[in-house]
């Protein structure tokens, strides 16, 4: 099944479009595997999927650990994103897509700021090819996002001053990515990038709780997913903060149908 697809069953089935980041601060490598392990059989009837960080490929290896949690989040029936940020010349982008598709990731996060020719037309082929996603950054979470995403520059078909972002959404559309990620910290572009895709490319959208974000007003301005990770993964309780979340994103969700 396409990733898209994939992505709607299990939200549907899981009742939930929130997406856990299993980050965990640094710790020795065989606990960050327990840890992640036993994380996941708490929280996984909250979450439609689980996205994966260098946080736990660096310390654990991609083939060793990260491919036993992947197989975990599979076997729960949950669809795994490699937060890798994509953003090399394409013969190594290739490479980079092609091992974390390997190891069985069902989607990779990539940057436009490297263009198509020779950046990341290889990544969309290879996961054409072996039916994976590819998720593109349109504006992140964080306050530096202005410098880059952020920026003013002239549109490339129109000549006309515009956004980074904007332009960035445009490509998610024509390069027929997955997905878009717009940082839940800035509510003001997600509606504007949604005014862009509307339903035709979902808005995943990180920086909930710990970065400041707020779920009400992200899913209004028409993020589809959000992603949570320290909110969920230092929480004392984080089987009920994942519902917690959960039913916050269900209220909200229900509210602007
Ligand atoms: P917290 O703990 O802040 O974790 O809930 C958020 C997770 O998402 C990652 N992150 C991003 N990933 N674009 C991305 O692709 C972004 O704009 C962005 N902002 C945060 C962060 O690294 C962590 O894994």
């Amino acid at each position: 099944m396409l990733f898209r697809f994939e992505m709607d069953r299990s939200a549907k089935e899981k009742s939930s479009n929130l997406i856990l980041a299993l980050d965990f601060p640094p710790l020795e490598p065989r606990q960050l595997l327990s840890r992640s392990l036993k994380l996941l059989k708490e929280v996984h009837p909250y979450i439609c999927a689980v996205k994966i960080n260098h946080h736990l490929v660096l310390p654990l290896g991609l083939f060793n650990g990260t491919q036993r949690i992947v197989g975990l989040v599979h076997d729960l029936g949950l669809p795994t994103i490699m937060d890798c940020k994509v953003n090399d010349i394409g013969d190594t982008n290739r490479v980079i897509a092609e091992f974390y598709y390997n190891a069985g990731f069902d989607a990779v996060i990539a940057n436009p700021f490297v263009g198509w020719d020779e950046g990341l037309q290889p990544v969309f082929e290879s996961a054409r090819r072996k039916r994976r996603g590819v998720i593109l950054l349109v504006y992140m979470s964080h306050k530096g996002a202005s410098e880059g995403y952020g920026q003013q520059i002239t549109d490339p078909k129109t000549r006309k001053l515009t956004s980074q972002y904007l332009v960035f959404a445009e490509k998610a559309l024509s390069w027929n990515a997955d997905g878009a990620v717009v940082g839940a910290t800035f509510p003001e572009k997600i509606e504007e990038v949604y005014a862009v895709l509307k339903e035709r490319v979902p808005i995943y959208s990180p920086g909930v709780g710990a970065q400041g974000g707020n779920i009400s007003a992200a899913v209004s301005a028409g993020a589809r997913y959000l992603i949570v990770g320290r909110t969920i993964t230092l929480s004392e309780e984080p089987a009920n903060t994942a519902k917690l979340l959960r039913d916050t994103v269900e209220r909200c969700a229900k509210k602007i149908v």
